[in-house]
């Protein structure tokens, strides 16, 4: 393997009207930026940053052409990095892949040896880009809730956009984990699925319009997995129990939302932000472990994930943005 090596990626390009499109394109090595170690990909994973990334306002890319992808999981080919030999098998999700970085929406990487993770021992390289930064996400808002005090002996745990990546890794988790999901959805029709990845009650989309009345409501969810935000948020801060928690997560719903003090000084409801990007290695390492052990996310892996090829990406990113996503979709690359 040298600089002159050939291999296949998905490349965004802007045209002068400021439109962005990608396709598939015949690259070799010399077109990836610096780094200390390069990976053979396997799989990537598609999530809703990367649909953001290839839009011309999605506000995550700023030069292109560029190769988005902000996961992979794949072999290391090479690397001056002394943690990492030939022939490891790594992750990587967050940092700047697919954001500054050339992502993993290509059969190969080259990053910096910092960003990696090895591979834990009882996941396959599919099972950990089924997972990727959806799962991992998911992983981590279960964590911090834990570690904010929430026990399966305290009642109903919400999770909204249940459907989507993060949503279905959280059910499935949660399920395994002995707590009673109730899981929120545009998607009423995938109730079946969502039963069997582990929730026990399907309820539609919370919506904001509750917002208006009352400064809080029934005291109802013990905890929170919110990866959708947005103004409903407003609502659900207003039916966590005494001392529950929410995590949040995402804006699929919205980047912003309203609301009063009361939640926070009458309840004492704590809003835990979440970020999978620039998580320090150690709880990185933590967090992977559960993963592969304890945790690990069964139901999605055997009932909520579907691979695809890189050129199927046009219109899977198109669709997760529009709200379709069901489960997790991954590119074998
Ligand atoms: N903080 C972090 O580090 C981090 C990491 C990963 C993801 N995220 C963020 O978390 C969010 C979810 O990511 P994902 O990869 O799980 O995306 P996804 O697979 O597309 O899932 C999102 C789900 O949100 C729901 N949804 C979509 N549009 C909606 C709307 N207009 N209003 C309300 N709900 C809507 C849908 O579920 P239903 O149809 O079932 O309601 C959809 O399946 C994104 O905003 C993403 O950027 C953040």
């Amino acid at each position: 393997m040298n600089n002159e090596t050939e291999f296949r990626a998905f490349v965004i390009r802007q045209d002068e009207h400021g439109e962005v499109t990608g396709s598939v394109e015949q690259l070799s090595l010399n077109h990836l930026p610096e780094g200390n170690v390069v990976v053979k990909v396997a799989y990537s994973g598609v999530n809703y940053k990367d649909g953001l990334a290839s839009t011309s306002n999605g506000q995550i890319v700023r030069r292109y052409p560029f190769i988005p992808g902000i996961d992979m999981a794949g072999t290391v080919v090479a690397s001056d990095h002394p943690e990492y030999r030939e022939g490891d098998e790594v992750i990587c999700t967050g940092y700047e892949l697919g954001v500054s970085h050339e992502g993993g929406y290509s059969q190969y990487v080259r990053l910096k040896g910092e960003w990696l993770l090895p591979l834990p021992q009882s996941l396959s390289l599919r099972d950990a880009m089924a997972i990727g930064t959806a799962g991992f996400t998911a992983a981590l808002s279960i964590e911090r809730l834990i570690h904010n005090g929430l026990h399966p002996s305290q009642g109903p745990v919400l999770v909204t956009g249940a459907t989507g990546g993060v949503g279905s890794f959280a059910i499935s988790m949660l399920s395994r984990l002995g707590y009673e999901v109730v899981a929120s959805t545009g998607k009423t029709d995938q109730s079946g699925w969502l039963h069997k990845l582990g929730a026990q009650e399907v309820i539609p989309r919370i919506e904001a319009s509750v917002a208006t009345k009352g400064a809080i409501a029934a005291e109802t969810w013990a905890g929170v997995i919110d990866p959708v935000g947005g103004p409903a948020l407003s609502t659900i801060l207003k039916q966590v129990q005494y001392g529950g928690s929410v995590a949040v997560s995402g804006m699929t719903g919205g980047g912003r939302f309203e609301s009063s003090v009361f939640p926070f000084i009458l309840r004492g409801v704590n809003l835990l932000g979440i970020d999978s990007v620039y998580c320090p290695m150690k709880k990185r390492e933590a967090i992977w472990s559960r993963l592969a052990g304890e945790w690990k996310p069964e139901s999605v892996l055997v009932e909520g994930t579907v691979e695809y090829e890189l050129t199927d990406l046009p219109v899977l990113l198109q669709g997760i943005l529009q709200g379709e996503a069901v489960g997790r979709s991954v590119i074998r690359l």
